[in-house]
């Protein structure tokens, strides 16, 4: 068995001396092994203009999570959050997840499916999808919106993932938590929504996230939920190893019964031309 958790809060938006500490504060009276934060976490969301994302966003490793890694080394604990990323080289911001372990920085996951306005400010990631082996348990990332593409899930299980780390700003009231609890459902695994709650105005733009941070069995069933409002940090025991049985009945393996060869949704809109009846 291993503990698991979120820490649900509300980042200040551009303050990020004041959220690393909050963060740190939170972390140190978590008793987990894995624990996720939600989306853009250091930064906050609702970025107006280019140079506010380019001032923002911070290489990676780099200041944040080395910051971070001290906690993460001295308490032996796997982090995932979500930061603003800025790469040099490639002159561009990403919306990252970020893993970080008791050895320090681990790796990064660059955003597919980039939300809104979003798309303004950052580049979409274009890396495969992939698994990282903890020992302790074998986990995937995902960023918010990528949820509602069932193929990155798909993706992730596929290529051995027991649990899906989350770090989340969602803005659609309920649609996030019912969509993960699918997926979970669907590929069998565990999932840890770590969700923003709060208000963010600027610019004469106004988001209000939905909080409701939740942590799934692979059954479906809720192990954890946080209210829609209000800082909240919650840790569970769970069995990874629970994900790698895809039975829903005796006679059904959510995976060996998969039929890849009728799907045909590799690139584009592939499908049967549609006939007369
Ligand atoms: C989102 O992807 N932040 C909704």
């Amino acid at each position: 068995m291993i503990k698991v958790g979120f820490y649900q809060f509300c980042p200040t938006f551009g303050d990020k001396r004041a959220n690393l500490h909050k963060i740190a504060e939170a972390l140190e009276r978590a008793e987990a092994d894995i624990m996720v934060l939600p989306e853009l976490c250091t930064t906050g969301y609702l970025f107006t203009s280019q140079e506010e994302v380019n001032e923002l966003a911070e290489s990676i490793p780099g200041p944040s999570t080395l910051f971070l890694e001290d906690i993460t080394r001295r308490k032996n604990l796997w982090l995932v959050l979500g930061m603003a990323e800025r790469d040099e080289s490639a002159k561009q911001c990403y919306n990252s997840a970020v893993l970080i372990g008791p050895e320090g920085y681990k790796a990064t996951y660059r955003k597919a499916h980039l939300f809104f306005e979003e798309k303004l400010y950052f580049a979409p990631g274009d890396t495969l999808f992939r698994v990282y082996d903890l020992g302790i348990a074998k986990i995937g990332m995902l960023v918010c919106f990528d949820h509602f593409f069932p193929e990155a899930t798909r993706a992730l299980a596929l290529a051995g993932a027991q649990i899906i780390c989350h770090p989340s700003n969602l803005v659609l009231p309920g649609k996030g938590q019912q969509i993960t609890r699918v997926r979970a459902m669907e590929n069998r695994i565990f999932w840890i929504l770590a969700n923003r709650y709060g208000v963010e105005e600027r610019g004469g733009k106004k988001l209000l996230f939905t909080g409701a941070s939740q942590i799934v069995a692979p059954t479906g069933e809720l192990l954890a939920q946080a209210a829609p409002d209000g800082e909240s940090l919650q840790i569970v025991e769970i069995s990874p190893a629970e994900a790698n049985d895809k039975r829903v009945t005796a006679m059904n393996d959510l995976f060996a019964d998969r039929r890849p060869e009728l799907y045909n949704i590799g690139y584009g809109r592939a499908c049967a031309p549609s006939g007369s009846l």
